[in-house]
């Protein structure tokens, strides 16, 4: 971690609850604020004079007076081999899967082509102010390798784990259910817990895994109960027909990864569209978590996320962009497509859920709000800050938000990017500006 003790200044946002069940309560805004940063940490958060007078002699000052200081956004399930798959023409789930994402899958048999496209990708998180991200790596373990040696070198909590295919996918991208165990295990003593960094087991889904590797899955889960575990569910009608009939004995999607034991308040599901209402009360009995992946929906043509049937059951629900299916990496645009969804459902989504999702909201969901997710002292510097007059539309739109934080909170999401964050700073470091242009 850095010992550059920083102070950033501006108005600071964070939350502590979630305002969709403690409303206004929920966050805390300091208009003339201030952050202090030392080694890697928040140190103090408060007003700007009384965080200026407490700074160390020789702290850097970064002022950014007018702009929003908010905790780093956190991406709940992307795929880093998908750089170069978003905006691929035409397809549905299954086929986009053959088409395009498993051809160039392939191509990350090449460890140079890993480490280019890593640090393609996490410069392009950093741009878009994620600091944290829940990765699928491609089949080959020097794709993990790749990403989390350019994770580690920019010293950013991440999470990623090996694909686990053993079935109904080019021979080139397969494993077997041993090899798939073996390597990931290996991966995971190799990778799990160093500095910011820890693992999900990764079955791809119950389509590109056989009973064998499920149950292989379900056994690293068992003997290691501390790490994630993460795959796909429910994301497409012909993905569950098949599902359906490769698993005759399974009561419901949701039933397969159950009875391999891969439920529980560490697991992630991408998607979770077409739920039956067993496999509802499933996810919230487990305390699995929903990752609804908007952009990612819409531009497979999926379907529509019910956010309010699952957080009336008890679903605990994350926030994702879902690159390559999904078609940006801002957590911002992710976001705004997320709240059009919600529009076509019938359901509301205040700007303020929307923003703690996109940070305690997902630190709760991944089981790190201990660390991230919120300004507050001990907590790891991880942190945006957003500018309200980005770009001409913002800033004129920001002109009637009558310094309402609801009305800006809302502006930011409908018409901001990359563009719209102004710095990130990762382990109390600034980091905006592309390390490496690939
Ligand atoms: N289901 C299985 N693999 C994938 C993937 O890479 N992307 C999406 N959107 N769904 C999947
Ligand atoms: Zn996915």
């Amino acid at each position: 971690m850095n010992a550059t003790a920083r102070v950033i200044r501006g108005r600071v946002l964070s939350f502590t609850g979630d305002p969709a069940e403690s409303g206004s309560r929920a966050y805390s805004l300091i208009e003339n604020g201030a952050v202090l940063v030392n080694g890697g940490l928040i140190e103090a958060v408060g007003e700007a004079p009384d965080i200026l007078a407490r700074a160390p002699s020789g702290a850097v000052i970064d002022d950014q007076t007018g702009c929003l200081i908010t905790s780093g956004l956190i991406d709940a399930h992307v795929h880093y081999p998908q750089t170069q798959v978003i905006g691929s023409y035409g397809a549905q789930l299954l086929d986009w899967l053959h088409n395009y994402t498993f051809v160039e899958e392939q191509k990350f048999a090449d460890p140079a082509h890993c480490a280019r496209v890593a640090d393609f990708f996490l410069d392009e998180l950093f741009r878009s102010g994620t600091t944290t991200a829940m990765v699928y790596c491609t089949v080959h373990p020097s794709s993990v390798e790749a990403f989390f040696t350019a994770a580690e070198a920019r010293g950013a909590r991440m999470i990623a784990g090996k694909v686990m295919m053993d079935r109904d996918a080019p021979t080139a991208l397969m494993d077997t259910a041993e090899r798939g165990y073996d390597e990931s295990k290996a991966l995971i003593e190799r990778w799990r817990g160093r500095g910011r960094l820890d693992y999900a087991i990764t079955p791809r889904f119950a389509v590109t895994s056989t009973q064998a590797q499920l149950d292989a899955a379900g056994a690293l889960a068992r003997e290691f109960p501390q790490l994630y575990v993460q795959t796909h569910a429910n994301e497409n009608k012909a993905e569950i027909a098949r599902v359906a009939a490769l698993f005759p004995e399974a009561r419901s999607y949701i039933d397969v990864y159950e009875k391999a034991g891969l439920t529980g308040p560490r697991s992630v599901f991408g998607h979770c569209i077409h739920l039956q209402d067993s496999e509802v009360a499933a996810l919230a009995k487990s305390q699995s978590v929903a990752a609804f992946c908007p952009t990612s929906n819409l531009f497979l043509g999926s379907g529509l996320f019910d956010q309010a049937r699952l957080a009336r059951a008890g679903v605990r629900i994350a926030l994702a962009t879902d690159v390559g299916g999904g078609t940006s990496y801002s957590m911002l645009r992710t976001a705004a497509e997320g709240y059009k969804v919600l529009q076509l459902k019938g359901q509301s989504w205040p700007a303020l859920d929307a923003f703690y999702r996109m940070t305690l909201g997902n630190a709760r969901a991944l089981s790190l709000d201990d660390r991230i997710g919120s300004i507050e002292p001990g907590k790891e510097a991880d942190l945006i800050v957003l500018d309200p007059r980005a770009t001409p539309a913002l800033a004129h739109r920001m002109e009637r938000a009558g310094g309402n934080i609801e009305v800006e909170l809302f502006a930011f999401l409908t018409l901001g990017d990359d563009r719209a964050v102004r710095q990130t700073y990762v382990a109390g470091e600034p980091c905006k500006d592309a390390r490496s242009v690939a």
